[in-house]
């Protein structure tokens, strides 16, 4: 029998991965979003790759009356919680905004979930969660809640919210997916990262230069106490990601409350070694210039999957080149994203 995952934020990045990858394995899905960050080009493209029909719902998560409906239409097994608002800097400057959207959302959405009698839940969490650690790799017990921005702490609340909910309530089987450093393209270059203004991120900066859309890259800091002195982080090919969490939903009865999963390669590659992988991938040198430190930065965090391999039977399998490779085709085939 055909099951159904309700993916909130299914028309963004992240979502419109999984979205093909859930497709390709035999789920049927429904997409709520208020395309805040995401595109109806991404969701027709993924009806084209994942070859399946996708319901799509312009509904905000906020909107319980409007949840409710798209409940009542269809029969949802799990819904996976993709949608949010994700940029660090803007939850500095709009604390609000963040709170209003990535916790009141999910309050909302648990609350439907809970009255449609729909208990299986994969949350999109964040190795932000993590804070600066002291140890690395960091594994699911490592300390968490020292977040150092707004929009972490919105992630660590809701992490709690939803341990809560699964303690109070019996029937909750709730993966909380924390993604560390997501990048790469599907390999058709048909969807990727529609960053809208200028993108936070290292990797969709690198290609907008590599493109010519902004002239050179700006290092953030040389001095940090790595190899070459550039931050470490551990880059995860986005269809790895989807990939894990089709795992999450196959194995979801496996978990009886709520469980945190690291989703990283537990690889850390620094910030000159993306530029020279991407400048690689794009066939030409990728301009950049050394600047000082991003605040709220910390030097290398990485994962140690082991979690995710003995829970999910999930690990990831795109390297670096990969990553670089897919994500310079969606880039050069769709200069301009998804207009
Ligand atoms: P994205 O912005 O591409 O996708 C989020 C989607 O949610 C967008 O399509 C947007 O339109 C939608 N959305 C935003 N507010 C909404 C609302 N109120 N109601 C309905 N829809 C709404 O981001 P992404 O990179 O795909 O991230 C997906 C999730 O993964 C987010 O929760 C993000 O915090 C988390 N995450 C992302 C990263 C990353 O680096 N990309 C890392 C860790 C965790
Ligand atoms: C990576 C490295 C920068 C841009 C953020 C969020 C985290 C998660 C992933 C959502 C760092 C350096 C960056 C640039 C640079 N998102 N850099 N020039 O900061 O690890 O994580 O995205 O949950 O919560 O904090 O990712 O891609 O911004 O930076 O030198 O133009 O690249 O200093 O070392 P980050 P990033």
């Amino acid at each position: 029998m055909t099951r159904t995952a309700l993916l909130t934020g299914g028309a963004g990045y992240i979502g419109s991965h999984t979205a093909v990858v859930l497709l390709q394995a035999g789920w049927s899905v429904v997409v709520v979003d208020n395309l805040a960050n995401g595109s109806p080009v991404a969701v027709e493209r993924v009806r084209e790759l994942g070859g399946g029909d996708v319901e799509f719902h312009e509904v905000d998560v906020r909107d319980e009356d409007g949840l409710e409906k798209v409940f009542a239409a269809h029969d949802v097994d799990a819904v996976v919680h993709f949608a949010g608002l994700k940029a660090v800097g803007e939850s500095v400057a709009k604390p609000l905004d963040y709170y209003d959207v990535n916790v009141g959302g999910s309050v909302s959405l648990l609350k439907v979930m809970r009255d449609a009698g729909v208990r299986k839940l994969v949350f999109s969490s964040s190795c932000t969660v993590y804070g600066d650690p002291s140890v690395v790799p960091v594994t699911e017990r490592s300390p968490v809640g020292d977040t150092t921005n707004p929009y972490g702490r919105t992630k660590f609340i809701v992490e709690g919210m939803l341990r809560d909910v699964a303690g109070a309530e019996g029937g909750w089987h709730i993966a909380i997916l924390r993604y560390f450093n997501p990048v790469g393209a599907h390999p058709s270059g048909r969807i990727g990262e529609d960053p809208h203004g200028i993108p936070n991120n290292l990797v969709p900066n690198v290609m907008q230069v590599a493109v010519g859309r902004r002239p050179k890259v700006r290092v953030f800091g040389t001095d940090y106490p790595t190899a070459d002195g550039t931050g470490i982080r551990d880059y995860i090919h986005v269809v790895d990601l989807a990939e894990g969490h089709l795992a999450a939903l196959e194995r979801l009865d496996a978990i009886d409350g709520a469980e945190a999963i690291n989703l990283g390669t537990g690889k850390g590659y620094s910030v000159l070694e993306v530029i020279a992988a991407a400048s690689k991938a794009a066939g030409h040198d990728i301009p950049f210039e050394i600047e000082g430190r991003r605040s709220g930065d910390i030097a290398t965090v990485f994962a140690d999957p082991t979690h995710a391999r003995e829970l999910l039977g999930w690990e990831a399998k795109r390297g670096i080149d990969e990553m670089v490779g897919d994500h310079w085709r969606w880039q050069s085939t769709n200069p301009q994203g998804y207009e």
